[in-house]
């Protein structure tokens, strides 16, 4: 049924506080892998891999870095900005089951990569649509999924022992929820609003607005 596709669609959220931190059951696990593993891909590159960090040192350490740079971006921000800013969470890397990291190599499949000769970053939008699936499939287990990108690439690598070519494309908090929020916690909080979809949506030439009635 495509509607049960489209509910799970727009229920899915990005997670930060509604995390139970439950066990989760490796055989869903494999389930919601499976659904990032069949993602499309540049050339049929499939250029990620799904690192599993389950260690809590590992966790901790990431944590610390995260902080570390929230209080980098914050430094950025004019006070009224501050102010919003200060009730955002923007990780719940302990808080969930378990974290995912899903890296790219650039290396997988080339050098010729079919449909990646003009436009280098296929490979990473093929990586972000097997983050995609992942979100989805987990959504629809009745799991949460949180992505992190507070984090320098440099220091991910070197706490995971990713190779030097490989990028940590994404953290993913990931796990059970006891409820996902109905609006972004951005929008909740003050932050930004989600545009409509008229406002994207152009005809032949760009600012050429498209009636759909
Ligand atoms: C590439 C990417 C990076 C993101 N990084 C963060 C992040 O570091 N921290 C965070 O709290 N949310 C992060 N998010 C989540 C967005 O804030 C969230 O998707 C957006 O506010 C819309 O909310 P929704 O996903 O619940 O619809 C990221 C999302 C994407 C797609």
């Amino acid at each position: 049924m495509p509607q049960e596709l489209y509910e799970v669609l727009h229920r899915r959220r990005d997670v930060r506080r509604e995390f139970t931190g439950a066990p989760v059951q490796d055989a869903v696990l494999r389930r919601v892998l499976a659904a990032a593993h069949a993602a499309p891909s540049v050339g049929l590159t499939q250029p990620w891999d799904f690192l599993l960090v389950r260690d809590e040192a590992l966790r901790r350490d990431f944590q610390a870095h995260v902080a570390g740079e929230r209080e980098v971006f914050d430094a950025t921000l004019d006070p009224a900005q501050a102010e919003v800013f200060a009730r955002i969470s923007v990780e719940g890397v302990l808080q969930s089951s378990l974290g995912v990291v899903v890296t790219y190599d650039p290396t997988r499949g080339s050098p010729a990569v079919l449909g990646r000769h003009a436009i280098a970053d296929a490979g990473l939008y093929s990586t972000c649509l097997a983050v995609q699936n992942l979100w989805l499939a987990a959504t629809a287990e009745g799991w949460g999924v949180g992505w992190v990108s507070f984090y320098r690439e440099p220091f991910l690598r070197e706490l995971l022992g990713i190779p030097e070519h490989v990028r940590p494309v994404a953290w993913l908090c990931v796990g059970p929820v006891a409820a996902l929020q109905d609006t972004p916690d951005l929008e909740r909080h003050g932050w930004r609003t989600r545009r409509p979809l008229a406002d994207a949506l152009h005809t032949d030439r760009w600012g050429t607005p498209a009636d759909l009635g």
